[in-house]
């Protein structure tokens, strides 16, 4: 079997904060590869580090909090920790491309999804028309399973349902046709049947574009629905790494037992 391509590469990554005044390792010397196709999977309880890993990826961590980073992240050729923000941009949403938990802070509630959605399109397509874009913009609703997205264009972020929310998201994360999308607690405030359609819809996303995804999560019932690999992190570090079948059915930390313990009696 050949092995997988790989798409980036994190290596003893480590991120100091300052923390009133003082200095924090809030990542300490964290390194994980991610392959061509996978879907992996990042667990651990609320302050482990999981946000703070996918925001340095992208390049989205202000100074202060940041007072430096360590180690090395490579996507493709080329390093992105020491890109500038202009040579980012260049990466960020094109690239790589990210999902949050609540659709509502990062959709502007005064104009309709259709022109949010629009207007990344025409951003990352210099030169493309409006009447294109919107082309886009519609087949991109469709490949979410928005229903109606002719409709659903013209609506403002509050007129459309929590789930529909997040998946007009996607679709604008999508809109660039990112080789990496970074999501983070995607499905935290959704009700679970909801939450286990954009699982799905995410997987398949992930399959039909050949892309990658880093899934984050406080729950490993959801890391079970998606992940290939799993990572789990607690106080900033990796403490147990694998697929995901051998961390569900052979854990050895002591905390990912306890996250187990958690979701024991839910099915998984
Ligand atoms: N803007 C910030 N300023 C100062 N410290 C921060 C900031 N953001 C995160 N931290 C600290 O960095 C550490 C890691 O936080 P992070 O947000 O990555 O955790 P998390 O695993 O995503 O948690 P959650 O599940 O609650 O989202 C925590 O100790 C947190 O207090
Ligand atoms: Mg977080």
């Amino acid at each position: 079997m050949t092995e997988k391509e790989k798409i980036l590469t994190v290596e003893n990554l480590s991120v100091i904060f300052s923390d009133s005044g003082a200095s924090k390792r809030v990542i300490k010397d964290i390194s994980f590869t991610l392959h061509k196709g996978e879907i992996l999977g990042i667990v651990g309880e609320s302050g482990s580090g999981k946000s703070v890993t996918v925001m340095t990826i992208m390049g989205l961590i202000d100074s202060p909090p940041l007072i430096k980073n360590k180690g090395s992240i490579i996507y493709k050729d080329s390093e992105l920790l020491t890109l500038t923000n202009r040579e980012y941009r260049k990466i960020r949403g094109k690239e790589i491309s990210y999902i949050f938990q609540e659709p509502m802070t990062a959709l502007n509630p005064v104009f309709t999804i259709g022109d949010q959605l629009t207007e990344t399109i025409r951003e990352h397509n210099r030169g493309m028309s409006r009447k294109d874009a919107v082309k886009k913009g519609i087949s991109l609703l469709e490949e979410v399973n928005i229903p109606d997205p002719v409709q659903r264009m013209k609506n403002y972020p509050h007129e459309l349902s929590g789930g529909m929310r997040q998946r007009a998201m996607i679709a604008t994360a999508l809109s660039c046709n990112p080789k990496i999308l970074l999501a983070d607690e995607p499905t935290t405030a959704l009700d679970v049947t909801i939450q286990a359609q954009i699982l799905s819809l995410l997987k398949d996303l992930v399959k039909k574009r050949d892309m990658s995804l880093i899934f984050i999560t406080h729950d490993l019932g959801v890391i079970a629905e998606v992940a290939d690999n799993v990572l789990v992190m607690k106080d900033g570090e990796i403490v147990e790494r694998g697929g995901v079948v051998d961390i569900f059915h052979k854990p050895t930390h002591h905390y990912t037992i306890d996250l187990l313990s958690y979701i024991s009696g839910r099915e998984v």
